[in-house]
């Protein structure tokens, strides 16, 4: 039997085989709100503007409505062979009230109406994904509060170089965060743009207002061009490409939380619920949400170089390629949506070993930098020479087999007769960092600004 939906000129339906390519209703069913309120503001628009009764308007929506709570409920059947979520939703209306449904489908296309349904699934998408990064960067503000004098070991090249405080090295993903989550939101203020009543790709003879469809379904303004608003995917592309940014910084911080949990570092104790066992090594605490957060990137730059890919020569204006874009999409934002919580559930969850930070903090003459700041301030060096100077203190140190902090002023003489007592007091780590008081430093000070200017940022206080 041919298509209901468009097999007037066919003979016989489609090939098995044709029908399974073709489907696209085994995931874009998940569109289903979306395309209910979609229909529901055009055949609002359609009785408004005359081209549709109040009866059949009043019928349509009361049907949808319906359709709306059997998805919901589960009880809804989709059939494959009626393609996607449109024809699904409309099949079902016209079993539920006839012909009226039929009307429904006046002025508009299932390519206007797919680019209209995934928008607003974006949408929604981008606004759930900023609240998350939200609640991620409360919780590691919250961290940071009480991690403002916990001191670590701040690393270049993964060697020690400064000691920082673990708050402050919190809060640079605060920063990175709110940057992720300004990429989305700019995103979405360019998407915002209704393409419904674009039809299929020229626009149509009646006398339709694109202004109310794109009012009801809360976007700024109706798509300017027919051709574009039908084949624009820069929309998805856009978030993919924040999403991506994004979970490459998740990828970092995870990278991190393997580090520090792992028993050479011992900085951080994951807690039991995000932490699994191995079956045959008893003693195992393995890192598996972390290691899956630091992977999940994979898929999510994947899906924006596989639809990048999708996009790349497509004429204009609608192909069916351009149905491959929701499969990938719908995994990646998944995927960072999962990632977030994720992690917003270690930072929550995690306990500091301050006592093993600050001892590897001191490692590697991490003060070094202290000294030669020291003989340039105090005794009017310059800084090459200052740095000359400290150098031959380190080797003296290493040769003793000692820390800085474990050299006699006698030591220091033997390296330089100006040297005196005094220096002893920048030797140490808390010394080190309530120093660096420079803006954006990591003195405990300013950690507990920048945690309070988030806080209430964040929370609206
Ligand atoms: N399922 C299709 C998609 O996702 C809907 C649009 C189909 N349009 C068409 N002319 N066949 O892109």
């Amino acid at each position: 039997m041919s298509n209901k939906m468009w097999g007037g000129r066919f003979a016989t339906g489609p090939d098995a085989i044709m029908e399974e390519i073709n489907a696209s209703i085994g995931f874009d069913q998940r569109l289903f709100r979306q395309d209910i309120a979609g229909s529901i503001a055009h055949a609002t628009m359609l009785a408004e503007t005359g081209i549709l009764t109040q009866d059949d308007r009043q019928t349509i929506i009361a049907g949808l409505t319906e359709v709306l709570a059997e998805i919901e409920s589960g009880s809804f059947t989709f059939s494959r062979a009626l393609e996607d979520i449109h024809m699904n939703v409309e099949s079902r209306l016209r079993e539920k009230i006839g012909d009226a449904a039929g009307r429904l489908h006046t002025a508009r296309s299932r390519n206007d109406q797919v680019a209209t349904d995934f928008k607003l699934y974006v949408r929604d998408t981008i606004d759930t994904l900023v609240a998350q990064i939200a609640a991620l960067q409360l919780a590691l503000v919250t961290r940071a509060e009480d991690e403002a004098e916990t001191i670590m070991p701040g690393f270049t090249h993964l060697q020690n170089a400064q000691p920082v405080t673990f708050g402050h090295h919190l809060l640079a993903y605060v920063e990175m965060l709110g940057r992720d989550a300004g990429r989305l939101l700019d995103a979405r203020k360019r998407l915002n743009e209704s393409p419904l009543g674009s039809a299929a790709l020229a626009g149509t003879p009646y006398p339709i207002d694109r202004n109310l469809t794109a009012e009801k379904l809360g976007f700024d303004r109706p798509t300017a061009n027919s051709l574009d608003a039908v084949s624009d995917r820069d929309f998805i592309l856009e978030t993919l490409a924040a999403a991506s940014i994004c979970a490459m910084h998740l990828s970092r911080f995870a990278e991190e939380m393997v580090i520090w949990s792992s028993a050479q570092f011992g900085f951080i104790k994951l807690s039991d619920k995000f932490t699994t066992g191995s079956s045959i090594m008893p003693q195992k605490r393995n890192p598996d949400a972390a290691e899956l957060v630091r992977a999940k990137i994979g898929r999510i730059v994947g899906a924006l170089t596989s639809l990048l890919m999708v996009m790349k020569g497509l004429p204009l204006a609608y192909s069916k390629d351009m149905q491959e874009d929701k499969e990938v999409a719908f995994d990646a934002l998944d995927a960072l949506s999962l990632s977030l919580a994720a992690m917003t559930g270690m930072v929550g969850d995690l306990t500091a070993n301050r006592e093993a930070m600050r001892a590897s903090a001191t490692a590697g003459f991490s003060t070094a930098t202290d000294i030669a700041d020291w003989l340039v301030r105090e005794l009017d060096i310059p800084f090459r020479d200052a740095h000359h100077i400290t150098g031959q203190i380190v080797a003296l140190a290493e040769q003793k087999n000692c820390g800085l902090e474990g050299l006699t002023i006698e030591d220091f003489k033997s390296i330089d007769q100006r040297i005196d007592s005094r220096i002893h007091k920048v030797l140490t780590v808390e010394a080190s960092v309530a120093a660096r008081q420079s803006y954006g430093g990591t003195a405990p000070a300013n950690v507990l600004t920048q945690a309070a200017r988030w806080k209430s940022e964040l929370t609206g206080q």
